[in-house]
């Protein structure tokens, strides 16, 4: 066996990247709108105003996810469609659309994974300060108080936050995501320190007005620095690495991961620069410091290290050629055996893959189908490594693939591509790719299928593609 019974399986996506209908039914700016609108600050100067228009085709979306066969899906809840100015005044319109989409899934007998921020802040509260502003965690709170109120009866799933690594780090110290702000460290680390609290009190305001006992974690990148070799040293070098903070820059797990699993920032950068920090007190540690249910991880890439001569981490470079994604980041399989494996054994918290997958440029072939082989191998060779770390009793409990469908990839706009399903931008139409028919083999067989070298896995298999190939067929132009 290699994923335990009961493995959820599952795809994720989030609301500024798909749902479009941006202006619609009510809803407030968020600071992706607003950022948005500066010239070339996105590739192609893009924008999710449409984006993949699931506002309006979440039905046909649900339909899709659930011929491939999730068994759970990740969305994430835009704030400003609820609260268009993030504080005060309710926006139903906003409210009744999750829950149309909340009711769908649970129809459709899929799990709902929410998360409540999925970078999409309020323009309005950005314009009062932000993350940098403490009233920051009382607007997370409020906002997560109406969402547990209304939803909390039905979802039992919840994540606090994503990835506060990258919308500080992008979006608030190097500019390139928004807000776009470009502060000084002394600054970011307010903001890292009022996400943990927002954090914190999103957790109470779930455990407190959930009808249903809430299951809660939340989801940041998994920063994951892979051994080399398997020699001790080697090892030792990248658990160290891995595990550590003390670079002057947010790519880390401790310095979120600790307060909130441990409650207390790591020794290691209050050392390196803890006069930087503003001042920290024992009661925002122990608001912080939360039980959580579980601990979601994003893992794409990893940095491979190997031991110096003494002990240290020494970065191993790319060599010419290697494969990397859309994106350039590099293909490391064993993050998601390494990374699952030093998190579990710092936090012992049962895990969730809350994001892993492929960024291509796939088009539609002239017979009507994407075909994706390196989604395909990269998710395979991916798996058959969290497999591993599972096997060996690290405590994962289900996987999400991102994304459902291609969708509006923040700055990078729509070029890269992460779906199982390929849209088209231009006519909306979706088309299940390859890896779709593949991964809903893989969970129909609970992983099994993984063990399948053959590429069989490719016959068409879910309806709406083999009705379409098949009109495409029938179409086509034999090639001079
Ligand atoms: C992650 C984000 C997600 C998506 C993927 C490709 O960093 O959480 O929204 O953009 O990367």
């Amino acid at each position: 066996m290699l994923f335990p019974k009961g493995f959820t399986w599952g795809a994720a996506a989030a609301a500024y990247q798909l749902e479009g209908a941006a202006a619609e039914d009510g809803r407030g700016p968020s600071v992706w709108d607003m950022f948005c609108r500066q010239d070339k600050a996105i590739f192609s100067n893009h924008t999710g105003d449409v984006a993949c228009d699931h506002y309006h085709r979440f039905e046909d979306d649900i339909a899709l996810m659930k011929q491939i066969g999730l068994q759970a899906y990740r969305l994430s809840i835009s704030w400003s469609r609820l609260l268009p100015a993030g504080t005060g005044l309710i926006n139903d319109r906003g409210f009744e659309f999750y829950d149309r989409l909340i009711d769908g899934l649970l129809d459709a007998g899929i799990t709902p994974f929410v998360t409540l921020y999925h970078w999409d802040m309020p323009y309005e509260l950005y314009c009062r300060g932000g993350w940098l502003n403490p009233s920051i965690s009382q607007w997370f709170a409020d906002y997560t108080t109406l969402v547990a109120q209304r939803y909390g009866d039905r979802v039992k799933h919840w994540m606090t936050l994503n990835e506060p690594q990258c919308y500080l780090t992008l979006g608030h110290q190097m500019g390139v995501h928004a807000p776009g702000l470009k502060l000084g460290w002394h600054d970011v680390l307010r903001c890292v320190h009022h996400s943990l609290i927002s954090h914190g009190r999103a957790v109470q305001m779930l455990r407190e007005h959930c009808k249903i006992k809430p299951i809660i974690g939340w989801a940041p990148v998994g920063e994951v620095k892979p051994p080399y070799t398997d020699s001790p040293a080697d090892v030792a070098a990248s658990r160290a690495r891995t595990m550590s903070a003390s670079k002057r820059d947010l790519w880390n797990n401790t310095l979120f991961s600790d307060p909130i699993c441990l409650g207390h920032y790591p020794e290691d950068a209050l050392r390196a620069w803890g006069r930087d920090f503003a001042k920290v007190s024992q009661k925002d540690l122990d608001t912080i410091k939360q039980p959580i249910d579980f601990y979601g991880v994003n893992i794409y890439r990893g940095q491979p290290v190997k031991a110096d001569e003494n002990g240290s981490a020494v970065e191993v470079e790319d060599v010419p050629g290697a494969p990397t994604n859309a994106m350039q980041w590099s293909i490391q399989p064993q993050a998601l055996y390494w990374g699952p494996k030093f998190i579990y054994e710092r936090y012992g918290l049962p895990m969730y893959i809350t994001e892993n997958g492929f960024a291509g440029y796939e088009w539609v072939d002239t017979d009507g189908m994407v075909r994706d082989p390196q989604r395909i191998d990269y998710t395979r060779r991916y798996l058959g490594e969290l497999s591993r770390a599972i096997a060996e009793g690290i405590d994962v409990r289900g996987y999400f693939h991102w994304s459902l469908m291609d969708n509006f990839e923040w700055s990078d706009g729509y070029r890269p591509r992460f779906g199982l399903v390929h849209v088209d931008y231009q006519t909306q139409q979706r088309r299940p790719k390859e890896s779709a028919m593949w991964y809903s083999r893989v969970i129909h067989s609970n992983g099994g299928h993984l063990r399948e070298p053959r590429r069989e896995a490719l016959r068409i298999t879910l309806p709406a593609v083999r009705d379409r190939a098949q009109a495409a067929e029938a179409e086509l132009e034999p090639l001079a």
